[in-house]
Protein backbone atom coordinates (compact mmCIF):
# COMPACT_ATOMS: atom_id res chain seq x y z
CA UNK A 1 0.00 0.00 0.00
CA UNK A 2 1.34 3.51 -0.66
CA UNK A 3 -0.36 6.34 1.25
CA UNK A 4 0.45 10.21 0.51
CA UNK A 5 1.07 13.31 2.93
CA UNK A 6 0.79 16.70 2.29
CA UNK A 7 3.06 19.52 4.26
CA UNK A 8 0.83 22.72 4.32
CA UNK A 9 0.16 24.25 1.33
CA UNK A 10 0.81 20.77 -0.65
CA UNK A 11 -2.97 19.61 0.18
CA UNK A 12 -4.30 19.85 -3.36
CA UNK A 13 -1.73 18.49 -5.43
CA UNK A 14 -1.58 15.49 -2.57
CA UNK A 15 -5.23 14.74 -3.46
CA UNK A 16 -4.83 14.55 -6.93
CA UNK A 17 -2.05 12.43 -6.94
CA UNK A 18 -3.67 9.98 -4.73
CA UNK A 19 -6.46 10.16 -6.98
CA UNK A 20 -4.60 9.21 -9.93
CA UNK A 21 -2.80 6.41 -7.97
CA UNK A 22 -5.50 5.47 -6.36
CA UNK A 23 -3.95 5.20 -2.81
CA UNK A 24 -5.17 7.69 0.13
CA UNK A 25 -4.06 10.73 1.64
CA UNK A 26 -3.13 10.53 5.26
CA UNK A 27 -3.45 12.87 8.12
CA UNK A 28 -0.97 15.25 9.76
CA UNK A 29 -0.81 17.92 11.71
CA UNK A 30 1.83 20.71 11.62
CA UNK A 31 1.57 23.93 13.49
CA UNK A 32 4.11 26.55 15.68
CA UNK A 33 4.71 26.73 19.20
CA UNK A 34 3.95 29.66 20.53
CA UNK A 35 8.48 30.09 20.80
CA UNK A 36 8.64 29.88 17.25
CA UNK A 37 9.06 26.10 17.08
CA UNK A 38 7.59 23.92 14.55
CA UNK A 39 5.13 20.23 16.02
CA UNK A 40 4.65 17.84 13.74
CA UNK A 41 2.18 14.86 14.56
CA UNK A 42 1.81 12.08 12.05
CA UNK A 43 -2.41 10.49 12.92
CA UNK A 44 -2.42 8.02 10.15
CA UNK A 45 -0.79 4.70 10.66
CA UNK A 46 2.36 3.77 8.09
CA UNK A 47 3.75 0.67 9.34
CA UNK A 48 4.79 -1.55 6.43
CA UNK A 49 3.90 1.36 3.95
CA UNK A 50 5.40 3.45 1.06
CA UNK A 51 4.78 7.07 2.01
CA UNK A 52 5.00 9.62 0.02
CA UNK A 53 5.38 12.72 1.17
CA UNK A 54 4.80 16.05 -0.71
CA UNK A 55 5.87 19.72 -0.44
CA UNK A 56 7.15 21.96 -3.15
CA UNK A 57 11.05 23.97 -1.25
CA UNK A 58 10.30 27.60 -2.43
CA UNK A 59 10.69 29.52 0.62
CA UNK A 60 12.81 26.30 1.83
CA UNK A 61 14.17 27.54 5.35
CA UNK A 62 10.57 27.59 7.29
CA UNK A 63 9.42 24.40 5.49
CA UNK A 64 12.63 22.42 5.91
CA UNK A 65 12.62 21.30 9.06
CA UNK A 66 8.99 20.32 10.02
CA UNK A 67 9.36 18.07 6.62
CA UNK A 68 12.53 16.34 8.09
CA UNK A 69 10.77 16.19 11.54
CA UNK A 70 7.86 14.31 9.25
CA UNK A 71 10.04 12.05 7.36
CA UNK A 72 11.75 11.32 10.75
CA UNK A 73 8.27 10.06 12.75
CA UNK A 74 7.07 8.42 9.09
CA UNK A 75 10.55 6.11 9.10
CA UNK A 76 10.09 5.70 13.19
CA UNK A 77 6.53 4.64 13.14
CA UNK A 78 7.95 1.63 10.46
CA UNK A 79 7.02 3.09 7.02
CA UNK A 80 9.08 0.59 4.49
CA UNK A 81 10.33 3.38 2.19
CA UNK A 82 10.01 7.19 2.14
CA UNK A 83 9.98 9.45 -1.26
CA UNK A 84 9.95 12.84 -1.35
CA UNK A 85 7.81 14.75 -4.29
CA UNK A 86 8.84 18.20 -4.30
CA UNK A 87 7.90 20.16 -7.66
CA UNK A 88 10.63 22.39 -6.70
CA UNK A 89 13.62 21.65 -5.39
CA UNK A 90 15.50 24.56 -3.61
CA UNK A 91 18.89 25.92 -3.21
CA UNK A 92 20.14 24.69 -6.62
CA UNK A 93 21.58 28.42 -7.86
CA UNK A 94 24.13 27.81 -5.00
CA UNK A 95 25.98 25.32 -6.59
CA UNK A 96 29.63 26.41 -6.25
CA UNK A 97 31.87 28.44 -4.09
CA UNK A 98 31.68 31.91 -5.92
CA UNK A 99 33.88 33.73 -3.34
CA UNK A 100 36.05 31.81 -0.55
CA UNK A 101 33.86 30.52 2.42
CA UNK A 102 30.98 30.41 0.60
CA UNK A 103 28.68 27.37 1.53
CA UNK A 104 28.01 25.49 -1.32
CA UNK A 105 24.47 24.93 -0.42
CA UNK A 106 23.23 22.95 -3.22
CA UNK A 107 25.38 20.04 -1.86
CA UNK A 108 24.39 20.37 1.72
CA UNK A 109 20.55 20.46 1.11
CA UNK A 110 21.42 17.73 -0.98
CA UNK A 111 22.99 15.88 1.73
CA UNK A 112 20.16 16.79 3.95
CA UNK A 113 17.47 15.48 2.33
CA UNK A 114 19.06 12.02 0.51
CA UNK A 115 19.46 11.33 4.44
CA UNK A 116 15.91 11.24 5.18
CA UNK A 117 14.07 10.30 2.06
CA UNK A 118 14.36 7.41 0.57
CA UNK A 119 14.03 8.78 -3.29
CA UNK A 120 13.24 11.98 -5.22
CA UNK A 121 11.09 12.95 -7.54
CA UNK A 122 11.00 16.91 -9.30
CA UNK A 123 10.34 18.88 -11.72
CA UNK A 124 13.15 20.99 -13.67
CA UNK A 125 15.67 21.50 -10.96
CA UNK A 126 18.31 24.22 -11.75
CA UNK A 127 21.35 22.14 -12.90
CA UNK A 128 23.98 24.32 -14.54
CA UNK A 129 27.27 23.35 -13.11
CA UNK A 130 25.69 20.82 -11.28
CA UNK A 131 24.75 18.61 -14.19
CA UNK A 132 22.63 15.94 -12.78
CA UNK A 133 21.32 15.23 -9.54
CA UNK A 134 22.80 11.94 -8.73
CA UNK A 135 26.01 14.47 -8.69
CA UNK A 136 25.07 15.83 -5.23
CA UNK A 137 22.15 13.57 -4.02
CA UNK A 138 23.17 9.58 -2.59
CA UNK A 139 19.38 8.39 -3.58
CA UNK A 140 17.29 7.83 -7.04
CA UNK A 141 16.10 11.07 -8.06
CA UNK A 142 13.88 11.42 -11.19
CA UNK A 143 13.52 14.67 -12.68
CA UNK A 144 10.53 15.45 -15.10
CA UNK A 145 10.49 18.32 -17.80
CA UNK A 146 7.72 21.07 -17.98
CA UNK A 147 8.73 21.83 -21.48
CA UNK A 148 6.19 19.35 -23.64
CA UNK A 149 3.33 21.29 -21.39
CA UNK A 150 4.64 24.79 -21.83
CA UNK A 151 4.91 23.88 -25.94
CA UNK A 152 1.71 22.54 -25.57
CA UNK A 153 0.43 25.61 -23.78
CA UNK A 154 2.10 27.87 -26.71
CA UNK A 155 0.97 25.76 -29.63
CA UNK A 156 -2.42 26.38 -28.21
CA UNK A 157 -2.47 30.27 -27.26
CA UNK A 158 0.29 31.98 -29.34
CA UNK A 159 0.20 32.77 -32.82
CA UNK A 160 3.55 33.09 -34.66
CA UNK A 161 5.54 33.19 -31.28
CA UNK A 162 9.40 33.44 -31.21
CA UNK A 163 11.01 31.88 -28.22
CA UNK A 164 13.74 33.54 -26.38
CA UNK A 165 16.13 32.52 -23.46
CA UNK A 166 17.64 35.06 -21.39
CA UNK A 167 21.11 33.24 -21.10
CA UNK A 168 23.00 30.14 -21.82
CA UNK A 169 21.92 27.93 -19.22
CA UNK A 170 17.79 28.63 -20.79
CA UNK A 171 19.42 27.24 -23.87
CA UNK A 172 18.74 23.75 -22.97
CA UNK A 173 15.00 24.53 -21.59
CA UNK A 174 14.22 27.10 -24.51
CA UNK A 175 15.40 24.89 -27.23
CA UNK A 176 13.24 21.97 -26.29
CA UNK A 177 10.03 23.97 -25.54
CA UNK A 178 10.63 25.74 -28.65
CA UNK A 179 11.12 22.61 -31.31
CA UNK A 180 8.22 20.49 -29.31
CA UNK A 181 6.33 24.40 -30.46
CA UNK A 182 7.45 24.39 -34.03
CA UNK A 183 8.75 27.69 -33.47
CA UNK A 184 12.13 29.74 -33.73
CA UNK A 185 14.22 30.44 -30.95
CA UNK A 186 17.03 32.24 -29.97
CA UNK A 187 18.98 32.75 -26.22
CA UNK A 188 20.52 36.16 -25.30
CA UNK A 189 23.86 37.07 -23.33
CA UNK A 190 23.62 37.56 -19.54
CA UNK A 191 25.34 39.23 -16.92
CA UNK A 192 24.27 39.57 -13.14
CA UNK A 193 26.39 41.60 -11.07
CA UNK A 194 24.51 41.01 -7.80
CA UNK A 195 21.26 39.34 -6.47
CA UNK A 196 18.94 42.16 -8.48
CA UNK A 197 21.51 43.23 -11.11
CA UNK A 198 21.21 41.88 -13.94
CA UNK A 199 22.35 43.03 -17.76
CA UNK A 200 20.80 41.19 -20.54
CA UNK A 201 22.39 41.90 -24.52
CA UNK A 202 20.05 40.73 -26.97
CA UNK A 203 21.50 39.75 -30.54
CA UNK A 204 19.97 41.54 -34.05
CA UNK A 205 16.08 40.49 -33.36
CA UNK A 206 15.29 43.00 -35.49
CA UNK A 207 14.02 40.11 -38.19
CA UNK A 208 11.80 39.00 -35.60
CA UNK A 209 9.43 41.81 -35.42
CA UNK A 210 6.51 40.14 -36.84
CA UNK A 211 6.59 37.49 -34.56
CA UNK A 212 5.45 37.05 -30.66
CA UNK A 213 8.02 37.18 -28.29
CA UNK A 214 7.85 34.71 -25.61
CA UNK A 215 10.32 34.39 -23.22
CA UNK A 216 11.22 31.43 -21.44
CA UNK A 217 12.85 30.97 -18.24
CA UNK A 218 12.97 27.97 -15.46
CA UNK A 219 13.01 30.38 -12.33
CA UNK A 220 11.36 33.68 -12.20
CA UNK A 221 12.64 34.79 -8.78
CA UNK A 222 13.25 38.63 -8.61
CA UNK A 223 12.05 38.55 -12.10
CA UNK A 224 15.12 41.24 -12.80
CA UNK A 225 16.55 38.71 -15.40
CA UNK A 226 12.84 38.97 -17.03
CA UNK A 227 12.37 42.63 -16.73
CA UNK A 228 15.81 43.59 -18.36
CA UNK A 229 14.87 41.55 -21.72
CA UNK A 230 11.81 42.96 -21.94
CA UNK A 231 13.06 46.22 -21.23
CA UNK A 232 15.43 45.75 -24.17
CA UNK A 233 12.75 44.00 -26.57
CA UNK A 234 10.74 47.52 -25.99
CA UNK A 235 13.36 49.46 -27.14
CA UNK A 236 13.65 47.49 -30.41
CA UNK A 237 10.26 47.80 -30.74
CA UNK A 238 9.02 44.18 -30.71
CA UNK A 239 5.60 43.83 -29.54
CA UNK A 240 4.77 42.96 -25.44
CA UNK A 241 6.58 39.41 -24.84
CA UNK A 242 4.66 37.03 -23.00
CA UNK A 243 6.66 35.79 -20.06
CA UNK A 244 6.77 31.94 -19.11
CA UNK A 245 8.80 30.65 -16.33
CA UNK A 246 8.36 26.88 -14.73
CA UNK A 247 9.00 28.23 -11.25
CA UNK A 248 6.98 30.92 -10.04
CA UNK A 249 9.16 32.21 -7.02
CA UNK A 250 8.68 35.73 -7.35
CA UNK A 251 10.30 37.39 -4.61
CA UNK A 252 8.93 40.52 -2.78
CA UNK A 253 7.39 42.97 -5.37
CA UNK A 254 8.94 40.78 -8.44
CA UNK A 255 5.26 40.02 -10.17
CA UNK A 256 4.21 43.14 -10.36
CA UNK A 257 7.21 44.70 -11.59
CA UNK A 258 7.34 42.77 -14.40
CA UNK A 259 3.83 43.22 -15.27
CA UNK A 260 4.57 46.64 -15.04
CA UNK A 261 7.86 46.59 -17.13
CA UNK A 262 5.80 45.65 -20.07
CA UNK A 263 5.10 42.08 -20.19
CA UNK A 264 1.76 41.17 -22.04
CA UNK A 265 1.27 38.00 -19.75
CA UNK A 266 2.77 35.67 -17.24
CA UNK A 267 2.33 32.40 -17.32
CA UNK A 268 4.04 29.77 -15.28
CA UNK A 269 3.67 26.45 -14.21
CA UNK A 270 2.14 25.18 -10.91
CA UNK A 271 4.81 23.78 -8.95
CA UNK A 272 4.79 27.14 -6.77
CA UNK A 273 1.30 27.93 -6.01
CA UNK A 274 0.84 31.57 -7.28
CA UNK A 275 -1.45 33.68 -9.40
CA UNK A 276 -0.04 33.23 -12.63
CA UNK A 277 0.24 29.45 -12.69
CA UNK A 278 -2.12 28.40 -15.83
CA UNK A 279 -0.03 24.83 -16.40
CA UNK A 280 -0.60 21.70 -14.26
CA UNK A 281 2.11 19.92 -13.77
CA UNK A 282 0.60 17.17 -12.22
CA UNK A 283 0.78 14.20 -15.17
CA UNK A 284 4.24 14.49 -15.07
CA UNK A 285 4.81 13.92 -11.24
CA UNK A 286 2.65 10.98 -12.13
CA UNK A 287 4.56 9.98 -15.04
CA UNK A 288 7.45 10.27 -12.76
CA UNK A 289 6.20 8.14 -10.20
CA UNK A 290 5.35 5.17 -12.04
CA UNK A 291 8.76 5.56 -13.96
CA UNK A 292 10.06 5.35 -10.68
C1 LIG B 1 19.43 31.59 -13.57
O1 LIG B 1 20.44 31.19 -13.82
C2 LIG B 1 18.04 31.09 -13.83
O2 LIG B 1 17.93 30.27 -14.94
C3 LIG B 1 17.11 32.28 -13.95
O3 LIG B 1 17.43 33.03 -15.09
C4 LIG B 1 17.24 33.13 -12.73
O4 LIG B 1 17.15 32.34 -11.59
C5 LIG B 1 16.19 34.20 -12.69
O5 LIG B 1 16.40 34.94 -11.53
P1 LIG B 1 15.82 36.39 -11.36
O6 LIG B 1 14.32 36.30 -11.59
O7 LIG B 1 16.15 36.75 -9.94
O8 LIG B 1 16.49 37.28 -12.36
Amino acid sequence: MTLILALPGNEALAKKLATERHCLVGDILVRQFPDGESYVRLDTPVAGQDVIIVCTLDRPDSKLLPLLYLADVVRAEGASKIGLVSPYLAYMRQDKQFHPGEAVASRSFAKLLSGYFDWLITIDPHLHRVHSLAEIYTIPAQVAHAAPLISQWIKENISNPVLIGPDRESEQWVSEVAKAAGAPWIVLEKTRHGDRDVEVSVPDIARWKNCQPVLVDDIISTARTMIETVVHLKRMALPAPVCIGVHAVFSENAYAALQAAGASRIVTCDTIAHPSNAIAIWPLLIEAMTAL
